[in-house]
């Protein structure tokens, strides 16, 4: 296999649609074998079927059916991208909301890093990288649960670095800008103006493309990214300087 992937297994959650999807070209193009998981069976099938991966139906906020589908086989690479927006003032949000904004997010994180780690712990091997947010660096409106949840992954990314750099192994976040995807349409259908000022918050003032997101998890999931650890990588337009 050529490529930066070559010979190494990938699982990307979330990879049905928008930044996940591309990601899992991104890592197949470069020879990854990739395990395509996501709750939408059939989006994952798809995108499995044209890059020569694997689809795995998984609902992330399920330990026990991560456990199941992720725990068994050894993984090099892990990309925790599933995740959920649920854009709304904060004074409107119920628990029920919360709740499952933070377990897609943040427990669906913890859930298949615990699932893969042991496998990679025995490997001496293993590249962990989370899709984190600009939100969880800097606050957003209409978003505080879900820059709380983009947050929480980035002190879980800290420690799990910490606790398995004795492995050989990283762990990363990328914190995306404003990316053109499907929940970025559902933000614009809710109020375009919302949308508009998260444009007007990059410097280069554009939403992102799913493979500019891509090619800097390709980069923290590389073999060559050994002596990069604990990072949260903004791919955002220069989002994280602040308006
Ligand atoms: N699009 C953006 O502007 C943006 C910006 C910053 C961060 N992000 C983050 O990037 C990641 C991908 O976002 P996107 O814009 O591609 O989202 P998307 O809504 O377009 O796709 C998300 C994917 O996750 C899957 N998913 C949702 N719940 C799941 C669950 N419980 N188990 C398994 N899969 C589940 C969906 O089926 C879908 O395929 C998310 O973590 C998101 O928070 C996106």
């Amino acid at each position: 296999m050529n490529g930066r992937f070559g010979g190494r297994r990938a699982v990307v959650t979330g990879a049905a649609t928008g930044i996940g999807a591309a990601i899992a070209r991104r890592l197949a193009d470069e020879g990854a074998h990739v395990v395509v998981a996501d709750i939408d069976a059939q989006g994952a099938g798809e995108i499995a079927r044209e890059i020569g991966g694997t689809a795995v139906k998984l609902d992330v906020t399920d330990p026990a059916a991560v456990h199941a589908a992720l725990g068994g086989e050894p993984f090099d690479v892990l990309v925790n991208n599933a995740g959920i927006d649920d854009w709304g003032w904060f004074t409107d949000v119920t628990p029920q909301r919360w709740r499952r904004l933070l377990a897609v997010n943040v427990e669906g994180t913890f859930a298949c890093t615990q699932a893969v780690l042991p496998g990679m712990q025995r490997a001496g091997y293993g590249r962990i990288v989370t899709v984190s947010s600009e939100a969880g660096r800097i606050g957003s409106k209409g978003d505080a649960v879900y820059a709380a949840a983009k947050a929480a992954v980035i002190g879980f990314t800290k420690s799990i670095a910490r606790e398995n750099a004795r492995f050989g192994i990283t762990a990363n976040c990328v914190a995306p800008g404003p990316t053109e995807t499907p929940m970025v349409q559902s933000i614009r259908e809710k109020d375009g103006k919302v949308l508009a000022a998260m444009i007007a918050g990059t410097q280069l003032n554009r939403l992102g493309t799913t493979g500019e997101i891509a090619a800097g998890v390709a980069f923290l999931a590389a073999p060559e990214a050994s002596y990069v650890t604990a990072e949260t990588l903004g791919v955002s337009g220069g989002m994280g300087l602040g308006a």
